[in-house]
């Protein structure tokens, strides 16, 4: 036997010496009394007595029983293995000589039924199980740990609980309820053992004591390889931390949009020096290298191009000059004239199923649709109910045929939906046609389009069996010009006919 082991043998020993010279002195004065109340009965004090050496043999039995197994079970297997046995099952252990020296004592010294005991704690068990089933689960992944021992005291470890951030350490302690984890923030995290035993964790001190990290950099793509691999690794190598053996290395990662992503991988033993230290001291140095070597680190970019939006218009009010603009009827017209017509109109708004104009009615405007739906109805002869003829979509005209040739109404025009309509007056008119005598044939061959499509449809019937789109649209066209005394036509069929003098629009 070496002198160490000598000296361990007596430090066990002494730990017997108190509960050895215990039990001797209760059990030998308190034998006897307890020996003698089991087997008759005795008076009130003796049976006192007997209750107080029984309790203390107890007491002092399974203290020497619990020291026994520490010195002669726990002892001898921490010598032999020179492994560290777990607090966990000695306190276990420990608890269940407690408990049955207890029961023993109340069965022999309390004359009290075991099984009833038995049943009592299971009834209590289940409820105070209930109560504590979070400890409780505590305690079985305590167990469990130390019985699998995925890292031990003094090791360093990373606990990735899933709602928790992760949690990096040295352990401390695994007890029989948490596990104290000694952090690089210098403080103590207490994991419950449970969040350990349902989380993953990396044991950076197995299966070596050493392990491997990596942190990236990247560099613009001009710059060339070899010197960024040369530069990086000599900023790695000089950083105080990592183990020079092995030593750091530097390997290109990726492309990516921010340039050329280069890997430095380095070795630690984190429990000498910890990651975020040797993370702190690696990424200096590559700066500083970076720096020196005239590298910046490279960020996504991107090249962007300014173009001014156009205004953006959110009020409620109808530009009439870009209605006109759109509208097929007005599209020969120089925009200066567009202008001074749309400073002319009159805009009306309607509600839904009102009538704008009402067919046998006189009226001496024509309107353009500006935003909304319209139908047009009429009646004939043998159909004295109005019906639906046509649709008038944003842009189209309607109204022209009263306003240019003088006659009745020859329809109803009724908004569908809620309806904007900008109003030409015939004055404003006469004045447009002075300078664009060409509107006047458009519009006559418009209506004329609209019969034709009139009569296809058995809504209406030719004038004679001679008439003809073009006749139709040559006889509205002169009806135009009849009313409109001031209208002087610049070419066409009838053109050099002596007209009126015309006015100018009036300004309003
Ligand atoms: P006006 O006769 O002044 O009044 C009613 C308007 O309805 C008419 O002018 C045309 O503009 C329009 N209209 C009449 N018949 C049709 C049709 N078949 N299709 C489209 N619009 C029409």
């Amino acid at each position: 036997m070496t002198e160490t082991q000598n000296k361990l043998s007596a430090t066990y020993l002494k730990k017997l010496v108190w509960p050895t010279l215990l039990v001797l002195l209760v059990l030998l004065p308190g034998w006897p009394i307890v020996m003698e109340q089991a087997s008759e009965a005795a008076g009130a004090t003796r049976r006192v007595l007997g209750y107080f050496f029984g309790v203390a043999i107890g007491i002092a039995l399974a203290w020497w029983i619990v020291r026994l197994i520490d010195v002669f079970v726990w002892g001898m297997l921490a010598a032999r293995s020179s492994t560290h046995v777990p607090r966990l099952l000695k306190d276990i252990v420990a608890a269940l000589v407690f408990l049955i020296m207890g029961i023993t004592v109340l069965e022999l010294v309390f004359k009290q039924s075991v099984a009833g005991i038995w049943a009592t704690t299971g009834v209590v068990g289940l409820v105070v199980g209930l109560a504590l089933r979070s400890m409780i689960a505590d305690v079985f992944s305590g167990i469990a740990i130390n019985i699998d021992q995925p890292f031990r005291v003094g090791q360093w470890v990373r606990v990735h609980p899933r709602s928790v951030e992760p949690m990096e350490g040295r352990v401390m302690e695994v007890s029989w309820r948490c596990t104290r984890i000694w952090t690089k923030e210098n403080t103590v995290v207490v994991v419950p053992n449970h969040l350990i035993a349902a989380s993953a964790l990396v044991n950076c001190s197995e299966p070596e004591t050493r392990s491997r990290f990596s942190l990236n950099f990247s560099l613009s793509l001009t710059v060339p390889p070899d010197r960024a691999l040369r530069v990086l690794l000599a900023g790695a190598r000089a950083a105080e931390g990592p183990l020079k053996d092995p030593a750091p290395t530097v390997s290109v990662n990726r492309v990516t949009d921010a340039g050329v992503e280069y890997r430095v991988r380095y070795w630690l033993e984190p429990a000498q020096v910890t990651p975020k230290k040797a993370r702190h001291a690696v990424t200096k140095s590559i700066l500083e290298h970076l720096h020196h070597a005239g590298f910046t680190l490279a960020r996504p970019q991107r090249d962007i191009y300014h173009a001014r939006l156009s205004s953006r218009k959110l009020e409620n009010k109808v530009d009439h000059t870009v209605i006109l603009k759109r509208a097929e009827l007005f599209s020969s017209l120089a925009p200066v004239e567009i202008n001074r017509l749309a400073s002319h109109l009159t805009e009306h708004r309607f509600a839904s199923g009102q009538a704008i104009v009402n067919k046998g009615e006189f009226g001496d405007s024509m309107y353009i649709l500006a935003e909304g739906l319209l139908d047009v109805y009429t009646t004939s002869e043998d159909r004295p109910e109005p019906f639906r003829v046509d649709s008038i979509k944003p842009g189209e005209f309607f109204g022209e045929m009263g306003m240019l040739t003088g006659e009745p109404r020859s329809a109803t025009v009724q908004t569908v939906t809620e309806a904007i309509v900008l109003e030409i007056s015939k004055a404003d008119f006469s004045c447009l046609l002075e300078d664009r005598p060409e509107i006047a044939r458009q519009i006559a061959r418009v209506i004329a389009d609209r019969r034709e499509m009139m009569i296809a449809k058995g809504k209406a019937v030719p004038a004679s069996p001679e008439e003809t789109k073009e006749s139709f649209a040559d006889q509205v066209f002169r009806k135009i010009k009849s009313f409109f005394s001031n209208f002087r036509p610049a070419h066409g069929p009838d053109d050099g006919e002596e007209l009126a003098k015309p006015h100018p629009i009036p300004i309003r």
